[in-house]
């Protein structure tokens, strides 16, 4: 693979980075993504598995989905990409990761802080009164009910949903204030977090996208760089290490 050009010198450890993920950071821990050819949208239907309407019509179904789908994160381990972004933060002391992913990857893989904006999948909140419960217990779907009599269920955004606002607001406001923004392993198609990626390139910081396929996203970036985010990222890594450490 040949080197990638980073201008890399225009920076550093004092430079501010922000870490925007998708389901294909994952992909290389064996996890499925929603929108390539064999991701789960090719498959399932989003708004029976993923909706607020869907769950409402058979919670049944909806559990079982994600009871099968944390079994397997569960057995899955953080791959080369999240620990390329351990690397990253140990060179770049001020940078954060704010993911789509509910998979908790990250945090497994050490980095910190992370801001999940479409919640964690290993963890549930009351279907009608919104209390957030405990880490999910059961690996079969089982229900299990809130102390208002609410159903509880996953404690993701679902579409129709609206993100958490002070957790929006933060991913924002880092998004403003940093210098180099990677957009890694994201359709960008899904707002408002798509929204990101353009509100770092609009106030000005260096945009970076780690992704195999072109995305609606790519022209506007600085660098869009094709490839598995394993391969790419601790290549990208070397040459910031080798400019500015
Ligand atoms: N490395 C980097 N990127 C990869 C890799 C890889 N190894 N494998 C696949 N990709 C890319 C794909 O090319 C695609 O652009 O990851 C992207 C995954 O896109 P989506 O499946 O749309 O996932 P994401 O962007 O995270 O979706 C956003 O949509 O359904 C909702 O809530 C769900 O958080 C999710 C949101």
């Amino acid at each position: 693979m040949k080197d990638i050009n980073i201008p890399a010198s225009r920076f550093s450890t004092n430079s501010r980075v922000v870490f925007f993920t998708g389901a294909g950071i994952s992909a290389e821990s064996g996890i499925s993504t929603f929108r390539d050819i064999d991701g789960y949208w090719s498959k399932y239907d989003p708004t029976k598995l993923a909706s607020p309407q869907g769950f409402d019509e058979d919670p049944d179904l909806v559990l079982q989905w994600y009871a099968a789908r944390r079994k397997k994160i569960k057995k899955a381990r953080p791959n080369k990409a999240h620990l390329a972004i351990s690397d990253f933060q140990k060179l770049f002391t001020d940078s954060m990761v704010i993911t789509q992913n509910v998979d908790g990857l990250h945090w497994q893989a050490g980095n910190a802080p992370v801001l999940e904006l479409h919640g964690n999948i290993h963890r549930e909140k009351c279907f009608t009164c919104g209390r957030p419960g405990s880490e999910v217990a059961s690996t079969k779907g089982a229900k299990s009910y809130c102390t208002c009599g609410g159903l509880m269920r996953p404690n993701v955004v679902w579409f129709g949903e609206s993100l958490a606002m002070s957790t929006l607001s933060d991913a924002f406001e880092a998004t403003r204030q940093c210098d180099i923004f990677f957009t890694i392993g994201t359709s960008a198609l899904i707002y408002p977090a798509a929204q990101l990626p353009y509100e770092a390139r609009n106030t000005g910081a260096f945009v970076i996208e780690v992704n195999p396929e072109e995305t609606p996203f790519s022209e506007a970036a600085d660098l869009s760089v094709r490839g598995k985010a394993g391969e790419i990222l601790p290549k990208i890594f070397r040459e910031f290490n080798a400019a500015i450490s």
